[in-house]
């Protein structure tokens, strides 16, 4: 496993994402990820299996402190001030105590940061999120965010993967000491067929996804979080410690982020993507 060491904190790299995975299979997959060696699970409000999740995490017996966990505030929580009380209800599905990061879901420009961000903040200070950041941000608010934030922000996760180019907003996170967290890593599976991707995983015996998902990591400063609803997948997502792309096959994936393929965009919520 590739860590990241931000904030003070040593973070898996490689998580599992839960969007869309059904109540069973949510708890099945926690579960599981858990006992294979992932050590960091994203989840939502929003993705309607938290309390499964939570069941996943309960069976598991790796013990709370071994593992990062994110949960992202849902819009209406935001716009409608409750997001204490919806946190709260939260660690009661997840399980937990605390989570380890706390995301606002999406922008909500209407809402001040004096409301939205000062509640993640009062949260830390009550011990139920270790980290805050946000989510779906463009670079303008990013640094909007970032300005206004009394604790610093670990996090912009955004949709990224081979076919979407990020840079601007990478540069972005950087320059403020964020990471960048990639969501549809697998480009919710678009990628499968990529002959140029099947080439270089040709060369070091990995898969697509596998190549996919190293080419995110290497990068530094960048963590993925691919969703499974199969074992067998989940363990294939993990195994990519064990080899290198070269700097010619990073230049090469590069590329194909040419293609601007954008698979999550709601019209209601996205703000102007740079
Ligand atoms: N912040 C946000 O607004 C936001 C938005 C979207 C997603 N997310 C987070 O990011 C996570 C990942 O994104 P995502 O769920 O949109 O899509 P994704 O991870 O890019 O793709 C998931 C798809 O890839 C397939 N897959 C996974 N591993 C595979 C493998 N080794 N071989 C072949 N197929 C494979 C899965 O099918 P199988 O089930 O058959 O393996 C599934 O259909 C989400 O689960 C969620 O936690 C956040």
């Amino acid at each position: 496993m590739i860590h990241l060491d931000m904030h003070g904190t040593r973070i898996p790299a490689l998580g599992l994402g839960t969007f869309q995975l059904p109540s069973n299979t949510a708890t099945y997959m926690v579960e599981a990820a858990l006992d294979i060696g992932y050590r960091h699970i994203d989840s939502a409000q929003i993705y309607d299996n938290e309390s499964h999740v939570g069941w996943g995490l309960q069976r598991s017996s790796v013990p709370r402190e071994d593992y990062f966990l994110t949960t992202k505030v849902w819009v209406d929580n935001i716009r409608s001030n409750n997001i204490q009380r919806s946190v709260e209800n939260t660690l009661k599905n997840l399980q937990t105590e605390y989570v380890d990061l706390l995301l606002l879901h999406w922008p909500t420009p209407d809402v001040p940061f004096s409301q939205s961000l000062a509640a993640l903040s009062e949260l830390t200070r009550s011990g139920k999120a270790k980290h805050i950041g946000i989510s779906n941000y463009n670079c303008q608010q990013v640094q909007d965010a970032c300005a206004h934030s009394e604790i610093p922000l670990l996090t912009n996760q955004v949709e990224y993967h081979t076919y979407l180019n990020q840079n601007r907003v990478l540069d972005t996170i950087r320059q403020n000491n964020m990471c960048l967290t990639a969501y549809s890593p697998l480009a919710q599976g678009r990628l499968l067929n990529d002959a140029v991707l099947q080439a270089i995983g040709q060369k070091h015996s990995k898969t697509v996804c596998q190549v996919a998902l190293r080419w995110l990591i290497q990068q530094g400063q960048v963590m993925a979080i691919p969703r499974s609803s199969k074992l067998e997948h989940a363990k294939e997502n993990l195994d990519i410690f064990d080899f290198e792309l070269s700097d010619d096959d990073m230049k090469t994936i590069d590329q194909l982020t040419q293609n601007q393929v954008r698979v999550i965009n709601p019209e209601h919520l996205a703000p102007d993507w740079d």
